[in-house]
């Protein structure tokens, strides 16, 4: 069966509302209908993939993802605008992204149309769990992990490709409030790090960085350069931009920091906005005397920082609706939602 004829079958089941509280979206797991999932032989080429109801999936204890940690992911949006229809923002972008992290990670990945059009089925078939306008977003999930089981260590003999949702809000609440981690670090530099690509093993090794800033009441951890410790990196899970005297700048993209689909638009608007945009070293010291900072990425969209404390001294930015991080946001999140015009044609 082809995932079109799939897609038509399963579609039919989800047309009644999801039995959720808007109004109470948080950015946590929401189970909805189906989910995409496409296996692949290694030396292969991913063909066939299908909807299926979303639930467990069997693995098997040797699989290379649980001993190994192959695989990464992606997270794009799907919005539901005014007028009725569900827009995604630039899902080729992550088809891209995902094709070059298999490559680091020695595995084979979907074509950028297979991934695009799998995100596409996954959406159509969970419509119901896309939140109303203004209530949030459906997130989308796509996952590349092998699967195949070995005990030595190679890369894994079977893949699986596979997308879930959960409709979601906002990530943070309110402007952030980040502690400089000045003891750990997020990636290292040079060919051997991983920094710069959706690796699942990235995520969990900053966990001890930031359950203790929130245990202290920080939204975030801000991680800083291992090479020297003087020049900012990134959030846990967003990339950074700071402001002074109406120039952005935001740390080049150099194999440590992970190339945001969110943080390339917003490079992008701000120059069509007429700001000049740097992607440079940005120093603890530049950053500490910037007037605005904020946080890109998909999850977290453009977040404002409202501080960031360094060495147990708290420097405080600028934040409200006459902020330039303001009205960067609402250039954002105006296209991806079908309330301003998508001149660049990003939104499918
Ligand atoms: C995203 O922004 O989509 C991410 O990958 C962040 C995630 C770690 C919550």
């Amino acid at each position: 069966m082809s995932p079109t004829s799939n897609l038509e079958n399963t579609n039919s089941g989800s047309e009644s509302a999801a039995e959720v509280n808007w109004d109470e979206l948080g950015f946590s797991v929401v189970t909805t209908d189906y989910m995409y999932v496409m296996k692949c032989a290694k030396g292969d080429k991913f063909s066939q993939g299908s909807l299926l109801p979303y639930g467990n999936i069997e693995i098997s204890p040797s699989a290379g993802i649980l001993n190994y940690g192959q695989g990464i992911f992606e997270g794009l949006k799907a919005q539901r605008t005014e007028d009725g229809r569900i827009l995604l923002f630039r899902p080729d972008e992550n088809g891209l992204r995902m094709k070059s992290g298999a490559d680091r990670m020695c595995m084979p990945s979907p074509s950028v149309e297979q991934f695009v059009n799998a995100v596409k089925q996954t959406v159509l078939a969970n419509k119901r769990w896309v939140p109303p306008p203004g209530k949030g977003s459906l997130y989308i999930r796509p996952l590349l992990i092998g699967t195949g089981p070995l005990l030595g260590l190679a890369p894994a003999p079977e893949y699986t490709f596979l997308i879930y949702c959960s409709p979601v809000g906002s990530y943070h609440k309110g402007p952030l409030n980040l502690k400089v981690e000045d003891k750990l670090y997020r990636a290292i530099s040079g060919n051997g790090g991983t920094g710069g690509i959706k690796s699942i093993t990235n995520y969990a090794p900053v966990y001890t960085a930031t359950t203790d800033a929130k245990a202290n009441g920080f939204s975030d951890v801000l991680f800083l350069d291992s090479a020297t410790g003087k020049y900012i990196e990134e959030a846990s899970s967003s990339n950074l931009f700071v402001v002074k005297d109406n120039t952005i700048s935001t740390p080049a993209i150099d194999g440590t920091i992970l190339p945001g689909i969110t943080r390339k638009s917003i490079i992008e608007y701000a120059i069509d906005l007429g700001y000049q945009v740097m992607e440079r070293s940005i120093s603890v010291e530049e950053m500490l005397a910037a007037d605005e900072m904020f946080c890109t990425g998909t999850a977290v969209v453009l977040s404002s920082v409202a501080s960031v404390t360094y060495k147990e001294t708290r420097t405080n930015y600028k934040t409200g609706p006459e902020t330039l991080s303001a009205k960067l946001r609402q250039t954002l999140v105006g296209v991806q939602t079908g309330c301003l015009e998508d001149k660049k044609s990003w939104t499918v």
